[in-house]
């Protein structure tokens, strides 16, 4: 059976660099305190109406088709994760291929909602439809516009401050190449926590998700209208609760059990120690994250990249932004090893280990 490679890789951020200096014109926050719990110096925000997470993605995948070496008519399936979509439906698969100007309507398109976990998601879903001999050209995008869906006052400054707007895009195909390619995936998911990092609102909920959160929020619903009208209403925008929510500390806890959990179940699979490991790329959620997970594991700051610095958190385009990066500065050659690792909203997570 053949391996999946990575044979094409690119990332696109947008232009617009926002520092941490200056999301303290609209919220109560400062440097010291982003820098401290995050360790983001900045991260980069879309222009408006110009640029959306398929735009950004549509830069990336023409850099990883080029790289690739195959035209864009070669791609015979599509996988777009985000958690920040163009549109609510239809997804953003089928943008990307208008977008690249795709023709070939033999060429499906998935979108996955797996939110940080995204890229790892659709890295195994790939890997499952090439090995079986379905597709040959596989374009994989994670791409995300944040900025335009975040609390800018002092309310939501715990979730704004983490993130940025970009994508990350990859070709993938089969190999022969001895030893090379996709070692193995691993995803996992917990949906007991589905309200500790969610977006609820606009939604179908109709409150449903009440019974599983602390608080009651009072949306402004008519219970007696049942011929719908509550997917969102002035209520919930005059409360302000068409924001994303999380539990920074609940989620934390997590996350830090999760990332080396996966990392070790993957190594034990193929029997390899850590110290194999020549690359780990982890979803940039946190560098204190990282680097907890990164004294755990025994990782040297050679084994370990980390961009969040200059990015934010840019959820399912944060691994293949900075598997790009790493990979671009030499940080990733032929025969390396390569971890990659995601935690996120679900809770899902999960992971991949790839021979370059
Ligand atoms: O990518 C998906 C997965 N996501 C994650 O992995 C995120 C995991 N969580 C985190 O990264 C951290 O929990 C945060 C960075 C979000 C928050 O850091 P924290 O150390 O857990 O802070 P906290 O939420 O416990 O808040 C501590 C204090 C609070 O003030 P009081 O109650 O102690 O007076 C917050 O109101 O810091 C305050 N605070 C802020 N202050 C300045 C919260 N956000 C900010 C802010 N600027 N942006």
């Amino acid at each position: 059976m053949p391996r999946t490679k990575i044979a094409g890789i690119g990332f696109h951020v947008p232009e617009r660099v926002v520092t941490n200096e200056e999301l303290t014109q609209w919220m109560e926050t400062s440097n010291e305190w982003i820098i401290e719990r995050t360790g983001i110096e900045e991260r980069r925000y879309a222009k408006k109406y110009v640029e959306t997470p398929t735009t950004l993605a549509a830069k990336a995948a023409t850099i990883a088709l080029e790289r690739a070496g195959i035209s864009k008519e070669e791609v015979d399936f599509i996988i777009f994760a985000t958690l920040s979509p163009d549109y609510y439906f239809p997804g953003c698969g089928v943008l990307l291929q208008r977008e690249l100007g795709i023709t070939n309507t033999s060429c499906g398109a998935l979108d996955i909602r797996n939110q940080c976990s995204g890229f790892v998601y659709g890295l195994s879903v790939a890997d499952q439809f090439i090995k079986s001999g379905m597709y040959k050209n596989i374009l994989l995008v994670g791409a995300e516009v944040h900025s335009m869906g975040l609390d800018y006052t002092t309310q939501g400054r715990n979730v704004t401050v983490i993130f940025g707007d970009g994508a990350g895009a990859v070709v993938l195909q089969p190999t022969e190449e001895e030893g090379k390619g996709i070692l193995t995936t691993k995803l996992h998911s917990n949906g007991d926590y589905a309200e500790k990092l969610c977006f609820i609102s606009p939604g179908s909920h109709c409150g449903y998700h009440q019974s599983h959160q602390d608080a009651e929020v009072d949306y402004g619903f008519d219970p007696d209208l049942d011929l719908g009208g509550m997917f969102i209403t002035q209520k919930m925008v005059d409360d302000g609760l068409l924001y994303p929510y999380m539990d920074g500390q609940f989620v934390f806890k997590f996350a830090v059990q999760k990332f080396p959990e996966v990392i070790k179940e993957m190594l034990e699979e193929v029997q390899l120690p850590t110290s194999a490991i020549n690359m780990f790329i982890p979803h940039q959620a946190n560098l204190r994250i990282t680097q907890f997970v990164q004294r755990l594991l025994r990782l040297s700051d050679d084994q370990v990249w980390s961009n969040i610095q200059k990015y934010g958190n840019t959820t399912a385009a944060s691994i293949p932004i900075a598997l790009c990066e790493a990979w671009e500065a030499g940080k990733v050659k032929d025969g390396d090893l390569v971890a990659i690792a995601a935690f996120g909203s679900g809770f899902t997570w999960g992971g991949a280990l790839i021979r370059w």
